[in-house]
């Protein structure tokens, strides 16, 4: 399973970055907008700082103009990614991208539907929102569970990146339906690292080391 943070905070990604389990870093305006530097100054402070995919959200709104946004990103990243957001423009610029050889991303994906189009578009990578669905009573881990057998019995290869991921459970639960990757906060990345039984058993094995080699 690919991981992913969700983050344009340097000193978020130089604190995790090293960890080998992680796949790369992810963005979108929201998070890019949280930043006093410039987007593309931004990228490539970030691509600086991983090894691995650096996933940019195009901004335009027609595909030619998001081809050519895509082609600026793709020129400053060793390993980029990049997430169009569902519409019919972002589906035709998807097609070109892929063609190109870009990895790509149709990320705001709320139905199986846009995922068939999505696929269908080349993309490597969609992205369900699943904290978003259930924020509006939908389900979100069926959503996942749905497109993860469409893309099965279709035989599709376009990835599913589990995206608005609220806790170390929808982690758990998406890996579970399938999903090849998933995108989160450092504050989850971390829940899914630590557990309070750990940290009382860290602490239990070195007092017990310390009396025992206090004692010989
Ligand atoms: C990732 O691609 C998405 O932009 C992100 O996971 C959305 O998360 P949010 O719903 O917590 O903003």
């Amino acid at each position: 399973m690919e991981i992913y943070l969700d983050t344009a905070n340097l000193e978020e990604i130089e604190h995790v970055m090293q960890l080998p389990m992680l796949d790369g870093v992810t963005t979108n305006p929201s998070i890019l907008s949280k930043q006093n530097l410039q987007p593309k100054a931004i990228m490539k402070e970030i691509n600086q700082r991983v090894d691995g995919k650096v996933w940019y959200q195009l901004t335009k709104d027609k595909s030619e103009e998001m081809v050519n946004e895509a082609l600026e990103i793709v020129e400053l990243l060793d390993h980029p990614v990049i997430k169009l957001p569902m519409g019919i423009e972002a589906l035709k610029a998807c097609s070109v991208l892929t063609k190109q050889g870009i990895e790509t991303n149709m990320t705001l994906v709320f139905s199986v539907s846009q995922a068939i189009l999505a696929a269908k578009a080349g993309a490597t990578y969609v992205s369900p929102y699943i904290g978003r669905m259930n924020d509006i009573g939908l389900e979100g881990l069926q959503f996942i569970e749905d497109t993860v057998n469409v893309f099965k019995a279709q035989e599709m290869s376009t990835k599913v990146i589990g995206a608005s991921i609220r806790s170390n459970h929808d982690v758990v639960a998406i890996a579970s339906r399938g999903a090849k990757a998933a995108t989160m906060s450092l504050k989850v990345f971390k829940q899914m690292l630590e557990h309070p039984m750990t940290d009382k058993g860290l602490v239990q094995f070195s007092e017990d080391w310390n009396v025992y080699q206090n004692r010989l």
